[in-house]
């Protein structure tokens, strides 16, 4: 229904079943995330549901959750520049180094091999075989990964951002609607999670355990050596 509604047009069942897939990988990634903890926190806090909800989305941007829209940009046009330019994935990549970028759906602050990610490749890779996708942009993905990885001299993980940017490329997605799409995905677990947390019936949950060693002033020192108030 969504594929329908966004783009006017029906998926075969396999291709509708991949794209849950991608939305299904990305409903949740545990309290830590920070959509997800931000949801959690706000509904300690004695907001109405819906602004729980919708301070976890908010939280989803081009860092965090919402990298699949560049992503899916880059392999839309690295894929056109390959037909006329071999080198066009190393030629993004000097390009996004040379202004001490970072590639879009790579890296993960908690996996150095993404599970997401080899369990996605293993559903599109039945779709490749029957012809329903033809598995270009997965390729080209693959390829960024060895490239990139390459340059850093040590491997890269595509993260979930990557893989759903590829897939939803072999769909024919349009790259403006992906952080929307994410936000639908996500929103999932953000409603799971807001939800427990209220009922839990703790009150204003901080962004870390409120023990004052943990949060260091880093300000101006007074002179006998003491913090300034
Ligand atoms: C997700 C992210 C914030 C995780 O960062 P991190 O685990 O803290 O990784 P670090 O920033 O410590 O980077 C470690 C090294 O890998 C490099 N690196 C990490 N992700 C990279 C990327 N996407 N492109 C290029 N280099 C990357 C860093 O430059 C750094 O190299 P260095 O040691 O030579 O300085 C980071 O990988 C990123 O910004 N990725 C792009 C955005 C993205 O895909 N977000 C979706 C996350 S699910």
């Amino acid at each position: 229904m969504l594929y329908f509604l966004l783009c006017g047009r029906h998926l075969s069942d396999a291709q509708a079943k991949l794209f849950e897939s991608v939305l299904v990988a990305g409903s949740d990634h545990g309290p830590r995330a920070p959509s997800i903890a931000a949801a959690r926190m706000a509904a300690t806090c004695g907001v109405s549901f819906n602004s729980a909800v919708a301070t976890g989305m908010n939280m989803l941007g081009d860092v965090h959750g919402g990298a699949v829209e560049e992503a899916m940009a880059i392999l839309y046009k690295t894929e056109d520049n390959l037909k006329h330019n071999e080198t066009a994935v190393d030629d993004k990549l000097t390009e996004i180094f040379s202004r001490k970028g970072k590639l879009p759906g790579f890296g993960h602050q908690l996996h150095d091999d993404d599970p997401r990610v080899s369990r996605l490749y293993e559903l599109a890779g039945e779709l490749i075989e029957t012809g329903e996708i033809t598995g270009t942009y997965l390729d080209i993905l693959a390829n960024y990964r060895d490239r990139l990885s390459e340059r850093k001299n040590r491997k890269m993980t595509i993260n979930v951002d990557g893989i759903s940017a590829a897939i939803q490329c072999e769909l024919g997605v349009p790259a403006e609607a992906a952080k929307g799409i994410f936000a639908l995905s996500r929103g999932m677990g953000i409603v799971a999670h807001a939800y427990e947390e209220m009922m839990s019936g703790v009150r204003i949950k901080g962004p870390c355990p409120n023990e004052e060693h943990l949060v260091r002033y880093t300000g101006i020192q007074k002179q006998d050596g003491g913090e300034r108030a």
